[in-house]
């Protein structure tokens, strides 16, 4: 059964419900489609069925590595882009404290990452604390051939080996990898690292509940069971019926398309709690790199409200019409916390006593959709119970499912990238990469003519 549920109530003052459930001829075609792997893109379909076949053997290696590498490391360095790293790190944001760094009773190891940028300053200072701690590397590509991954793991695998020597080095780094190609493999086999596989038919940025995302988060304590479970109860829902009355995946697919036919080109994803920031982070790589293309899609935002309310929120009451919200509302916090009276209230917040903060969020929420759908901005709704592996596990399917869908609705291949090849290949031929040669001329006349 799953939990995770989804309104459309604040959406019919811009789109009927009439309107909403014609879409269920197109959305059964697409549904279809995604779960006979017959359409665009089918050799990526591997994430629909993987919450279900993820097998205790792997769950148990996962588990005995990650309890071997907790014992011995303060900080653990997952070096990985794109779908190599958003995933752990919106599960791990939202589960950890924000302030965990400052508890030193805290037995878990601290996730630090890399690879993610080429920041001459962000690597020094990286550097820099590695060498007063203990720590171990995640390395993590698909390709085995990212730019960016593969500067990080050449500077952080010199500095490992330095510090610990060749063989301790090797102990401390796994890598997830293709099964047969790319240059981290052979490292990977050449050093005898820990290796485990990313399937042939799971994409990037579908991997997150394979060890991809299930590593870090067990190495960081947290139980990657409950995490698969969420999600597999949300693949039953999502699998089993193409219905818009029962798949809340298929419903929010329908409406954001039809929304986008309508007129909106972007959807903001709203939270009301800074964990989730990162959440939203891999939800605009999910859904920006598998729908922008074909001169298609709408462009994923994101807000952390109420912080944007007073930045982003102006733009969105009042700036041009042609953006929709998604927002998540966490149904219960993990802590309870009131606001306390005071005698004087030389502040006015004596009408608060009482009141926990969550209440208090909840009223701004509610207080701004109402706001926003007066300033004509449809609002969808996704009520979640609480932020644990569970509700994530959950969370992250419906998201999958429903980017899957809404590709196919768009009528484009939401399994592919081929728009990120661009600014490679130009760096490449910037950089001398041999093989770039001719590329390397043409681009330094077109820089002198420029
Ligand atoms: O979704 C995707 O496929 C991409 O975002 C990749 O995850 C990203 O480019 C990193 O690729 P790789 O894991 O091959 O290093």
């Amino acid at each position: 059964m799953i939990n995770l549920q989804f309104q459309y109530k604040h959406v019919t003052r811009f789109l009927s419900e009439e309107e909403i459930y014609l879409m269920q001829d197109e959305v059964d075609i697409s549904h279809s489609l995604l779960i006979e792997k017959a359409g665009k893109g089918n050799q990526y379909l591997g994430w629909i069925d993987l919450p279900a076949r993820t097998d205790e053997t792997l769950i148990n290696t996962i588990e005995a590595d990650a309890k071997s590498l907790r014992e011995k490391i303060e900080i653990l360095v997952v070096i990985g882009i794109g779908g190599s790293y958003l995933g752990s790190r919106a599960i791990l944001e939202a589960l950890s404290s924000p302030f965990s760094a400052f508890f030193t009773e805290n037995k878990n190891p601290a996730v630090l990452y890399a690879g993610q940028n080429i920041s001459q300053d962000y690597y020094s200072e990286l550097i820099h604390l590695l060498d007063k701690k203990e720590y171990a590397i995640l390395v993590i590509s698909k390709s085995g051939t990212t730019t960016e991954p593969a500067i990080a793991f050449r500077l952080l695998k010199n500095h490992i080996e330095k510090k610990y020597g060749p063989e301790e080095a090797a102990s401390r780094i796994i890598a997830i990898t293709d099964g047969s190609k790319g240059a981290l493999k052979s490292l990977s086999e050449k050093n005898g690292y820990t290796t485990y596989v990313i399937p042939d038919d799971i994409g990037g940025r579908y991997s997150v509940l394979t060890p991809v995302g299930l590593l870090p988060v067990a190495i960081a304590g947290y139980n990657i069971r409950e995490l698969i479970e969420g999600a597999n109860e949300m693949r039953k829902a999502c699998v089993e019926t193409s219905s818009l009355l029962d798949n809340p995946a298929a419903c929010y697919a329908a409406i954001r398309t039809s929304l986008y036919r309508t007129g909106s080109q972007i959807e903001i994803l709203v939270n009301y709690e800074p964990s989730l920031h990162y959440f939203t982070e891999w939800w605009k790589q999910l859904f920006g790199e598998s729908e922008g293309k074909e001169n298609e899609g709408l462009f994923p935002a994101g807000a952390d409200f109420t912080s944007d309310l007073h930045s982003m929120g102006q733009y969105i009451q009042e700036g041009q019409r042609m953006l929709f919200e998604t927002v998540i509302h966490v149904q219960k916090s993990k802590h309870l916390l009131s606001i306390p009276a005071n005698e004087s209230d030389l502040d006015g917040l004596n009408y608060l006593t009482g009141k926990t903060l969550h209440q208090i969020n909840e009223m701004a929420a509610l207080g701004t959709t109402l706001a926003h759908i007066d300033g004509e901005v449809p609002n969808l709704d996704i009520l979640l119970p609480t932020i644990d592996e569970r509700s994530l596990g959950e969370l992250i399917y419906f998201f999958e499912f429903a980017c899957g869908l809404s590709g196919y609705l768009l009528g484009i291949n939401p399994f592919n990238q081929p728009g990120v090849e661009a600014y490679k290949n130009n760096m490449f031929a910037l950089l001398g990469k041999p093989g770039f040669e001719n590329e390397s001329e043409a681009i330094r006349e077109r820089i002198n003519e420029e």
